[in-house]
């Protein structure tokens, strides 16, 4: 199962749903549907509105983050798994590098993670490295770092997908080369085997992705899918990418 996740960010009144709905009926009439999931993450104000409608229909609705603690709390601003879960979500995303540019520590994150999966919330769990460090030849011991600080085999891992996302490709139109994408993806597998003793892991690529950039990523069979960001806020780009992966 492939997963292409659209991520709005910042993006999106109710009326957007237009957009999903388009992208909702190419999924019900395109003969490759079975092969893959479609799941959006708009912004917390359009979750509930969305994931009712789309209930009974193909698309899945996640979060794009959740609070690192429980139920409720004292924190302004703040909304956690339970209340992202209790208005029809099955995703929440963790670890988006906006948000790891924003303060979200390992030990942060490690709570959000636990707390998305105790509410029953799959976690799309992001890492990446920056321009810098890959430059310094730091890539794989940032995410070896990331993934062992947060994750741990207690957790269900089974409801935990990695989204590897460069930032220095988000958002740029750079992307890595086909050979170092697929050597830092098997890695990413390595190093997810090594921490729960599992085998079989799903780990997406996330960072410009497009019509044009997936014919490359399409080549590297190890990719599990795509964390999308530009592209997923307008359906012919996003259905472009779904047309183009399994042309
Ligand atoms: P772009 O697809 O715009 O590069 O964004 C990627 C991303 O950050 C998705 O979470």
């Amino acid at each position: 199962m492939k997963y292409f996740i659209g991520n709005w960010k910042m993006f999106g009144v109710p009326k957007s749903i237009n957009i999903l709905n388009k992208i909702n009926y190419f999924h019900s009439k395109d003969k490759n549907c079975k092969k893959y999931r479609i799941v959006f993450t708009p912004p917390y104000t359009l979750i509930e509105t969305y994931a009712k409608h789309f209930k009974k229909k193909r698309i899945l609705i996640g979060s794009q983050n959740c609070y690192q603690k429980e139920q409720f709390s004292s924190n302004t601003a703040a909304v956690s798994s339970y209340m992202i879960r209790s208005v029809g979500a099955k995703y929440t995303l963790v670890g988006h590098s906006d948000n790891r540019s924003e303060g979200d520590t390992d030990e942060i994150l490690k709570n959000k993670v636990f707390f998305a999966l105790k509410n029953k919330l799959k976690v799309v769990f992001c890492i990446g490295e920056n321009k810098k460090q890959k430059k310094n030849n730091k890539t794989f011991n940032v995410l070896k770092k990331q993934l062992t600080k947060v994750l741990d085999k207690k957790l269900n891992m089974n409801d935990i997908i990695v989204a590897y996302e460069p930032i220095w490709s988000i958002g740029s139109g750079k992307i890595p080369t086909k050979d170092e994408l697929k050597e830092t993806i098997i890695f990413i597998k390595k190093v997810l085997k090594r921490i729960s003793g599992k085998n079989s892991f799903k780990v997406l690529y996330g960072g410009s992705v497009d019509g044009s950039s997936v014919e490359i990523f399409k080549q590297i069979r190890e990719i599990d899918g795509f964390l999308i960001g530009g592209a997923s806020k307008s359906s012919k780009k996003f259905i472009d990418i779904i047309k183009n992966y399994y042309r």
